[in-house]
C-alpha cells in the first residue's frame, strides 16, 4: 500500500477486488466508454476477473504493476502499467478515476507517484503515456508532469467503429532525473 495524501492511496489489485472493481466499472460505464475501448467487453464480474488475473500475471513476469486507487479506503479508478518493454526498459502508463472524482488532482498526483515507481523501481529509461489527441483532460496529466510531446499515433485507437489518433508522450530517465535537482 503506498500512501498518495491523506484520503488517497495506492495498492496491487488481486482477484478479490473483482465485485468491487466490477460494480465501479459498471457505475462508470457511461464516463469511461467515451475515452476507453474495453468496455463493451467488460460485461460480468468474470471479465473484471479475467482482467485481474491478467494483471497479476503480467506484474509476476516483472511487466509492471497495476495499482486500484483508493479514496477514502474505497475504489475509485485504476493506474498502471501496460506490459513493460523488458529488452528496452520502456513503459506506458494507462489510467481511468471514476467520474465524481475528477477534478481535484488525484490523477496527476497517482501519476507522479506510478512514473517514479517506473523510474526507480522497475528501472525504467523511458515512461509514455498516449491519449486521444481530444482527450484533453487526460492529456493535461502528462504535461503537469513535465512529459515531452512527441508526435501523433494515427487512428491508434479502436473506439467503437471510430478510430482516434493519439497524442504521444514521454519522459526518459535523464528527464526525470533533471527535475530533482
Ligand atoms: C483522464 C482522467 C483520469 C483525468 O481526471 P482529472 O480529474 O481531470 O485529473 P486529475 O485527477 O489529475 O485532476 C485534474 C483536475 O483537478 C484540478 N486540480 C485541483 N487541484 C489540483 C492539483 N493539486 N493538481 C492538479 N490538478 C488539480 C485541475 O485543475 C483539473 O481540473 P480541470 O480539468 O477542471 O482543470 C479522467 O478524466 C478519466 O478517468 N477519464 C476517462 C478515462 C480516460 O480518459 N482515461 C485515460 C485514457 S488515455
Amino acid at each position: 500500500m503506498f500512501v498518495i495524501d491523506p484520503s488517497t492511496s495506492l495498492r496491487v489489485l488481486h482477484e478479490d477486488d473483482a465485485r468491487e472493481l466490477f460494480l465501479l466499472t459498471d457505475d462508470n460505464r457511461e464516463h469511461l466508454r467515451r475515452w476507453l475501448p474495453w468496455l463493451d467487453v467488460v460485461t460480468r464480474e468474470a471479465d473484471t476477473r479475467a482482467y485481474l488475473k491478467a494483471t497479476l500475471k503480467q506484474r509476476k513476469e516483472g511487466r509492471g504493476p497495476v495499482f486500484g486507487i483508493l479514496y477514502d479506503g474505497a475504489l475509485a479508478g485504476v493506474i498502471g502499467f501496460l506490459p513493460i518493454d523488458r529488452v528496452n526498459r520502456a513503459g506506458e502508463i494507462g489510467y481511468w478515476l471514476a467520474r465524481e472524482r475528477q477534478g481535484h488532482g488525484t490523477m496527476t498526483l497517482c501519476c507522479d507517484f506510478v512514473v517514479r515507481y517506473g523510474f526507480l523501481t522497475l528501472d525504467l529509461n523511458r515512461v509514455q503515456i498516449a491519449a486521444a489527441t481530444e482527450n484533453i483532460q487526460s492529456r493535461a496529466i502528462p504535461e503537469r508532469l513535465g512529459f515531452k510531446l512527441e508526435g501523433i499515433m494515427r487512428a491508434r485507437e479502436n473506439l467503437y467503429g471510430r478510430f482516434v489518433d493519439h497524442a504521444v508522450y514521454a519522459l526518459l530517465r535523464t528527464e526525470f532525473d533533471a527535475a530533482q535537482k
